[in-house]
């Protein structure tokens, strides 16, 4: 062989080797398999609920009212947990006030309990709320986490350089590429990871559509602005989820936002959709309802089993719109009334009618997944089961049913 012959031998050789190093995940696999379950602080009551009192009343509260017995296990606290300052070595500081005993403390206490503990911060030099953010500082606050033996974190994109380096708290220039800052703290976790594993949580808001690179550098990804407590926010961040279905996959997966059922925004019928199709969709399922005061049928929602289950599904494949025969063309923007989306033992059909009341009717042959013949089914809020070709369903305006179809 030619010298020349050779070193393009080499070269190739060298490509292929740097494409599987390109295609492999770069996160510690075996953690996130499925939609992270839990509780956040901040849809409850912002800054105010991020405290050791609010952590360890969740705690308590997903024991006593049995939400633990389901697969709720993070306490997780937003932002506003620290002091305004970091400490003289540079290191975040609990707030003594809300945290008298200081954050290991707590996750002692949690992780006693059999749960998990988790926290926020800020890729920015400030985090969204204006306390301490990681930037230049990412290797010492992951240390510091890991020490506190804490289990997730949320690593939001406020204060980070937007145009003309400028670093505005919210920056939606579409020129900013996000993902260093994500990659930053990324291998920051990994470099303690033999101290504590720690899931991870790219909050960017969907910037540089992160949910086709979220699954390199964290568990799971934001894939819209907030969730701020309204309708038009369940349905603009339902309708984004109902375009980017591909992307999740066990160990990287689309997060929806936190929940806003039990807060008395939404209505009874928003709240079974809303949590319904953030259980079909394989969101992280993040209650955002402070326990000590929620109303039973706001619980009777967060607590459904047979959506939970679906939720949690070893397949971890989301359910996307299908178009029926028939029926018109999904709107951008709009929740699309009929999704179906794979099981391990099945298909889940989700009937939405955030655009109208109605009569929903499938038949199962035009159900991705589902084909001719027979089928078992069993709807998760009623609990009604039927067996047959097809599926017929009254729904209210903004109501939602869940139906899981079994096919083995
Ligand atoms: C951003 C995030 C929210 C929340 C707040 C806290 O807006 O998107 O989820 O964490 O910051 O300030």
């Amino acid at each position: 062989m030619s010298s020349n012959m050779r070193s393009a031998v080499a070269i190739s050789i060298l490509a292929s080797a740097l494409q599987v190093n390109a295609l492999e995940r770069r996160i510690p696999d075996g953690q996130g398999l499925t939609p992270l379950m839990g509780w956040s602080s901040w849809n409850v009551a912002q800054c105010d609920a991020a405290s050791a009192r609010y952590a360890l009343d969740t705690a308590n509260n997903f024991i006593s009212l049995g939400l633990k017995d389901l697969g709720y296990d993070h306490v997780n606290i937003d932002d506003c947990w620290s002091t305004r300052e970091r400490d003289s070595e540079g290191n975040l500081v609990p707030d003594p006030n809300k945290w008298p005993n200081g954050i290991r403390a707590v996750v002692d206490e949690i992780h006693g309990l059999g749960l998990k503990f988790g926290l926020y911060g800020c890729a920015g030099t400030l985090t969204c709320a204006s306390f301490p953010g990681s930037w230049g500082y990412e290797e010492q606050d992951a240390r510091l986490l890991a020490e506190w033996d804490i289990d997730f974190w949320k690593h939001d994109n406020c204060f980070t350089p937007c145009d003309n380096g400028a670093l505005p708290q919210t920056c939606w220039s579409g020129n900013i590429d996000t993902r260093p800052w994500y990659a930053t703290f990324r291998d920051a976790l990994i470099a303690v990871s033999d101290i504590k594993p720690i899931t991870f949580n790219l909050c960017n808001w969907g910037r540089n559509s992160v949910w086709e690179w979220g699954a390199d550098y964290g568990h799971s990804w934001r894939i819209e602005g907030d969730n701020w407590g309204d309708w038009e926010s369940v349905i603009r961040i339902g309708a984004r989820a109902s375009t980017i279905a591909e992307f999740s996959r066990p160990g990287g997966f689309n997060d929806l936002d936190m929940l806003f059922v039990g807060n008395g925004v939404l209505t009874e019928s928003q709240e079974r959709l809303h949590f319904g199709l953030w259980a079909i969709a394989k969101s992280p399922l993040i209650i955002g309802a402070d326990l000590n005061t929620i109303g039973d049928s706001s619980l009777t929602i967060l607590k459904n089993k047979a959506l939970i289950d679906i939720n949690q599904d070893s397949l971890g494949v989301p359910a996307e719109p299908f178009v029926p025969p028939g029926a018109p063309a999904p709107v951008n923007g709009q929740i699309y009334p009929y999704w179906a989306g794979p099981l391990s033992d099945g298909v889940v059909i989700g009937l939405s009618a955030a655009n109208g009341a109605g009569t929903f009717s499938v038949n199962f042959s035009d159900v991705p997944g589902l084909g001719e013949g027979s089928f078992s089914w069993e709807e998760a809020y009623s609990g009604t089961t039927g067996t047959g070709t097809s599926i017929s369903f009254d729904l209210a305006q903004d109501d939602f049913v869940a139906i899981k179809v079994t096919t083995q």
